[in-house]
């Protein structure tokens, strides 16, 4: 151990209930380079499906934090200071939020921007920039802990509510949601009532889940999977999946092939998930949606002006709502974070619990 108590956890890539604390002794700067301080990180099945699909996916993400052969590091999204710096152009003390690995420190070739940092390592250049920039941020406030939890995936509320906002104006009436008690699920349906979108929301979720999502009314109607074959829905409809459950996914598009225009896959929130959708879905081709892209063209379109200040204004609005229906457990340690996360991946996280860690 250096003169830092640096560590990081290591999970087995091929089976996430294997884990491992690793002191480490960070290596000396280079030029360009930043030591950024973990401070704290939100944790949501988002987390889960980069380790999941760490391997096999699009995007490699066991690439990103690569730990010793056959190990890794989860990839979160979280709050760190700069511990140290030699980049000129970034001070020690500046408070950042973006993609960490789940360990006390972390070292980026940054390249100051516009709102922040953008990591250069070569290392991890295959990463969309989306993943490699690291907004500065103000000091800590009360909303902090939501913040740190919910700002790495409401952009995908933000934007799927854009695409539903546009399939309204065609004459959508009703769109399906499965696991209709994920938080870009509820986002999603937060955002559509805030923006007053005219199209009914159907969500699927799972049976311990569904009095909870009913009680908050988002919804104009919540059923469990079970359900399915007696659910009605007013055609044209969205299907929009977090599941990535291949039977899931099935079922559904099968039971409304005849209302569905459009199908979307979003998430991957089972653990009988696959990337790929099943060959041969009933309905509509199936649009496979990656928030960055579809964000990157709407800034195209729109303007990052117009962009953020709308995004900021509807997240402000979601990060307080969730006050009254979200606990955020705190917790310090590796054996409070590797708790967390065995919870999250074994599906006993309730939905109106979450987590937010600091090593
Ligand atoms: N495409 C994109 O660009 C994009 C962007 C952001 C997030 N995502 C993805 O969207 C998904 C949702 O993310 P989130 O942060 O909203 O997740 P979350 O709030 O943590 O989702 C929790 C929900 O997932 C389901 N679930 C979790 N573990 C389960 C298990 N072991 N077995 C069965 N169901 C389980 C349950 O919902 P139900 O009981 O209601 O099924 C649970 O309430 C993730 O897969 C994430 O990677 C995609």
């Amino acid at each position: 151990m250096g003169a830092r108590d640096e560590w990081d956890v290591l999970y087995k890539r091929d089976d996430l209930t294997v884990s491992e604390v690793r002191k480490v002794s960070g290596n000396p700067l280079l030029p360009g380079e930043v030591r950024l301080a973990v401070e704290r990180f939100g944790l949501t099945v988002n987390n889960a499906t980069y380790a999941r699909f760490g391997d096999d996916s699009v995007i490699a993400f066991w690439r990103v934090f690569p730990g010793p052969p056959g190990y890794g590091r989860v990839p979160v999204w979280g709050f760190a200071r700069v511990e140290e710096s030699r980049h000129p152009g970034i001070a020690v003390g500046g408070r950042y939020f973006g993609y960490l690995p789940i360990s006390t420190h972390h070292v980026v070739a940054a390249e100051p921007g516009d709102r922040g940092f953008v990591d250069i390592t070569a290392q991890r250049d295959f990463l969309h920039p989306w993943y490699r920039t690291y907004e500065l941020v103000g000091e800590p406030g009360p909303l902090d802990d939501r913040w740190a939890l919910l700002h790495p995936v409401y952009p995908a509320a933000f934007n799927l509510a854009d695409l539903l906002e546009r399939q309204a104006v065609l004459g959508t009436q009703s769109v399906v949601i499965t696991s209709a008690s994920s938080k870009v699920a509820l986002a999603l349906v937060e955002e559509l009532a805030a923006r007053q979108v005219p199209i009914r929301a159907v969500g699927l979720t799972a049976d311990r889940h569904t009095a909870f999502v009913s009680s908050l009314e988002l919804y104009d109607t919540v059923v469990p999977y079970a359900s399915l074959p007696s659910l009605k829905v007013a055609g044209p409809a969205v299907f929009v999946d977090l599941t990535g459950d291949p039977s899931r996914r099935a079922a559904v598009c099968e039971r409304f092939r005849g209302e569905l225009c459009r199908t979307v896959l979003v998430g991957f929130t089972h653990p009988t998930a696959t990337v790929l959708p099943p060959p041969g879905l009933a309905g509509p081709e199936p649009e496979v949606f990656f928030t960055p892209a579809v964000e990157a063209e709407t800034i195209a379109a729109k303007g990052a002006d117009s962009y953020h200040l709308r995004y900021a204004a509807s997240e402000s609005r979601f990060v307080r709502y969730t006050r009254s229906w979200l606990d955020i457990r705190g917790g310090r340690g590796p054996e409070a974070i590797v708790d967390s996360f065995r919870t999250l991946i074994a599906g006993e996280q309730p939905p109106g619990v979450s987590s937010v860690l600091r090593p």
